[in-house]
């Protein structure tokens, strides 16, 4: 009989968990991060201790859920996944401590979104590994104190600046993810054609790399859609050529910006004469979310200096015209 779900069926994001490194050895490239991580997840082994709580902060996509489930599998330990939006209650957060085993890793992603009374609870947690928890209502509440195991609480956000200082005190280990180098880039795609055995030409992998806007995700995202171009061209590999042209069929430009990219830009220089221009009006006006601006696009424009940001609000640089071939008018 057919299977109506087929359990060799991978969607996109079955095929990013495919893709993931397992330990500290397979991950390519944060190399400062990696090393420290290195020493302190040693350290706590030698000492037989839970690892102090990690911060990963960074731009989406350049792994930071994948270095929460490496630290917990160099730790020997189980993973729990939860994320800051999904606590609504103070009995969401003690269901998920509760059944941590001693060691465990607690892994919050948009960990800058939890509310401020959980974010309350988490201190004594994180600090004395003890859970305050109110029970009853009104003349019949009161407060009873859990004890925790020891656990390691991994917190990912975009936004560290959006993290209350009391919350991100409270982190042993504050970790910086950068955009990833073109090098490291064409490494993870190398890495990604073997394990999905499908050849790369080396010049098409420093290509595919450079248009990958320093991100592994989208590195391997692109990768699997170059693919798609070049099966369904009838080649056996990806070549520089079947590369460059379904980046560019994609408008994936040579710079690594894509449609929104592009609109951004073209939105600050033919609706705002180049800025400055406040974010939420420049989203308002090319149809996009601020937030999405602020966490996604303009980290990647700004570090490459397509945009600068300043008091008044954001600027198209030189560059930027440069780049979409647009002459600057002063005036
Ligand atoms: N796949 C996605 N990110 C990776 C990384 N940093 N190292 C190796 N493979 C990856």
């Amino acid at each position: 009989m057919e299977r109506v779900v087929s359990a060799s069926k991978m969607n996109e994001d079955d095929f990013e968990m495919s893709l993931r490194p397992h330990n500290l050895a397979q991950y390519i490239g944060q190399n400062k991060v990696k090393d420290n991580l290195e020493v302190f997840i040693k350290a706590a082994k030698m000492r037989n201790e839970a690892l102090d709580h990690c911060l990963l902060y960074g731009p989406p996509g350049l792994g930071k859920t994948t270095l929460a489930n490496i630290i917990a599998h160099e730790m020997e330990v189980d993973i729990k996944h939860t994320s800051g939006p999904s606590i609504e209650r103070s009995g969401d957060l003690a269901a998920i401590l509760t059944t941590l085993n001693p060691g465990d890793v607690l892994f919050i992603d948009e960990i800058h979104r939890l509310s401020r009374n959980i974010e309350e609870i988490l201190y004594p947690a994180m600090e004395d590994y003890c859970l305050d928890i109110v029970v009853g209502k009104d003349q019949t509440a009161r407060s009873i104190r859990l004890d925790l195991p020891p656990f390691t609480l991994v917190g990912a956000t975009t936004r560290a600046g959006d993290l209350t200082a009391p919350l991100r005190d409270r982190f042993g280990v504050i970790s910086h993810l950068e955009y990833y180098s073109v090098a490291d880039l064409q490494k993870i795609v190398l890495r990604t054609s073997q394990i999905f055995t499908f050849s790369i030409d080396n010049d098409a992998a420093v290509e595919l790399a450079q248009r990958s806007r320093g991100t592994p995700r989208v590195a391997n995202r692109l990768f699997r859609r170059v693919r798609d171009f070049a099966q369904v061209s009838g080649e056996e590999k990806i070549t520089l050529k079947i590369c460059k042209a379904s980046l560019d069929k994609m408008n994936v430009d040579g710079a690594g910006l894509d449609y929104t990219d592009h609109k951004y830009l073209l939105g600050i220089i033919e609706r705002y004469n180049g800025g400055p221009v406040g974010v939420e009006a420049l989203a308002a006006s090319i149809g996009e979310e601020t937030q999405t601006l602020e966490d996604v696009y303009e980290p990647y424009l700004l570090q490459e200096g397509f945009i600068k940001r300043t008091a008044r609000g954001r600027v198209a640089t030189e560059k930027a015209y440069r780049h979409l071939n647009i002459k600057q008018r002063f005036f």
